[in-house]
């Protein structure tokens, strides 16, 4: 019989949480289903629960089993590893599981390898690049991005921009931050070529990195039948989610493979369809890139599919990892994962949402849906003191962090969430540039963002019941009816308020 627990803690404290517990696992009975997680976070995941470690930032970043890590040092103490691209055995090794590792990717989004190709990449965001700086951008094309995208997906903008495409960007749309079907289909059918003629990219997250909603993949055909190709960034969708590319069929997948499940870093990857990437301009080639080049005649033949795309030497010391990975990622159960993340965020949005001072004022403000609908397990906030006025983020993160619990704070490089979130106007973001503001702190304070930002909690694969229960405890022993130095109140300009707004 499993047995939901908040331990490791004082049996006195433990006592008394008991209730808490119990509506808890009344509330998401889906968890009692996932407590062979807790046994695998006691033997994977050990150091957690050794070093008294509360993580909650895996939009942040995934953690490593010590199956990953072992495998690893396994794998390179059998054979011999060397530089692929030559047919000499140490390459011929690291070629074969390279390639391997391409086919392991295919499978597990079930992308059918006659349509998809595998392009190993430094992370999420060299995907993005690798995209934007080839894209046939031109003049009378356009590149249709979500307000709601990373940093690193808004950069494809430069490129767009520079080749004479023209930018247009899809607004939030509601008060939890969605963006509205309606409005993106008005932007691709307003911005788009006619039907049928590939001449724009529209680009947006299966999951936003700030909210954790979660768009819908239905874009990816209606951007299709506009004549679009479509950028999906999986980047913090796939660590929680499955993406199965033989229903959903985008031309560019970005991912990072440390966001799903923690090693190797520096690994992540582009699957494109290979229609689309035939259409692709490489701006460069490098060494691994090309099948022939000249010196004396300026020539150069690109090499064919996805090699034509990887510069240089591949991680092949790191590649085979993500074999292990998703395999690891396999044998847990995506499904598994998924629902011990709704119901621990599930729980984590309630408890914030009902959380008040001791005058019945609310301790925090929700960014985002405040139910487990159609979003993943990714919860920003701000916390109120009692007169309701934004506790400064980065004296929660120091707090947070003396109660040796990991969450971040601030925008997350995700610029159109945080405009919307604190209401900022035009007038807020012409000052802050008009500052010469030189880091992303000075920045938020330059544009008047109440508290310096928000917090960000997010949890995955080895997350349980007691690192949400501690931040929550930590939060209310710190901030219930603490008055903090004057920082100013939350607008709401445009949208009701998040907190009414939360269903
Ligand atoms: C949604 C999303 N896209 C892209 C990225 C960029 O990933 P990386 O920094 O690994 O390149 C991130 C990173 O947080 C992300 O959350």
């Amino acid at each position: 019989m499993p047995v939901l627990s908040i331990e490791p803690e004082p049996a006195d404290d433990a006592l008394a949480e008991v209730p808490r517990v119990a509506a808890f696992a009344a509330a998401y009975p889906g968890y009692l289903a996932t407590t062979g997680l807790d046994e695998l976070r006691a033997a994977e995941y050990g150091y957690l629960d050794a070093g008294g470690h509360v993580y909650l930032d895996y939009t942040g970043a995934g953690l490593p089993a010590e199956a990953q890590v072992r495998a690893h040092v396994q794998r390179l103490g059998e054979r011999c590893f060397g530089n692929p691209h030559s047919e000499n055995p140490a390459s011929a090794a690291s070629t074969q599981l390279i390639e391997r590792t391409r086919q392991a990717v295919l499978k597990y989004f079930g992308a059918p390898p006659d349509e998809y190709a595998v392009i190993f990449t430094a992370n999420a965001s060299a995907a993005c690049r690798l995209v934007g700086e080839a894209y046939p951008f031109g003049r009378g094309s356009h590149l249709v991005l979500t307000s709601d995208n990373h940093n690193s997906v808004h950069g494809i903008r430069e490129f767009a921009r520079a080749r004479g495409a023209a930018v247009a960007y899809v607004p939030f749309g509601s008060p939890q931050l969605r963006v509205d079907d309606d409005a993106v289909r008005s932007a691709l059918r307003r911005y788009g070529p006619s039907r049928g003629l590939h001449g724009g990219l529209f680009a947006y997250p299966a999951q936003s990195n700030f909210t954790g909603v979660q768009h819908p993949l239905g874009w990816i055909d209606v951007a299709h039948d506009y004549g679009y190709d479509v950028l999906l960034d999986a980047a913090a969708y796939v660590p929680a989610n499955r993406l199965d590319l033989s229903v959903h069929r985008p031309d560019f997948v970005p991912v990072s493979w440390y966001k799903m499940f923690g090693y190797p870093t520096g690994v992540g990857c582009l699957i494109a369809r290979r229609e689309a990437l035939a259409r692709l301009e490489r701006p460069w080639f490098a060494g691994g890139t090309i099948s022939a080049v000249s010196v004396m005649t300026d020539w150069h033949a690109l090499s064919a599919g996805e090699a034509g795309f990887e510069d240089g030497t591949p991680s092949f010391l790191h590649i085979p990892d993500v074999e292990f990975g998703l395999s690891w990622a396999s044998g847990i159960g995506i499904s598994l994962i998924h629902e011990r993340v709704r119901c621990l965020t599930g729980w984590l949005l309630d408890r914030l949402a009902a959380m008040r001072h001791g005058n019945g004022m609310p301790m925090a403000r929700l960014y985002g849906p405040a139910n487990t609908v159609q979003r993943g397990g990714t919860v920003a906030f701000s916390l109120l003191d009692p007169r309701g006025d934004a506790i400064d983020v980065q004296t929660v993160e120091r707090d947070m962090a003396v109660a040796g619990i990991s969450v971040r704070t601030g925008c997350f490089c995700n610029p159109g969430a945080a405009e919307a979130a604190f209401a900022l106007t035009v007038a807020d973001v012409a000052r802050a540039r008009g500052s010469n503001a030189r880091t992303p702190d000075d920045y938020a304070a330059s544009a008047g963002i109440p508290g310096g930002g928000a917090i960000r909690a997010s949890v995955g694969l080895a997350s349980n019941f007691a690192d949400v229960h501690r931040l929550l405890a930590a939060i209310e022993t710190t901030y219930r009816d603490q008055e903090q130095p004057r920082s100013g109140g939350l607008r709401s300009a445009g949208y009701p308020d998040l907190a009414e707004g939360a269903s």
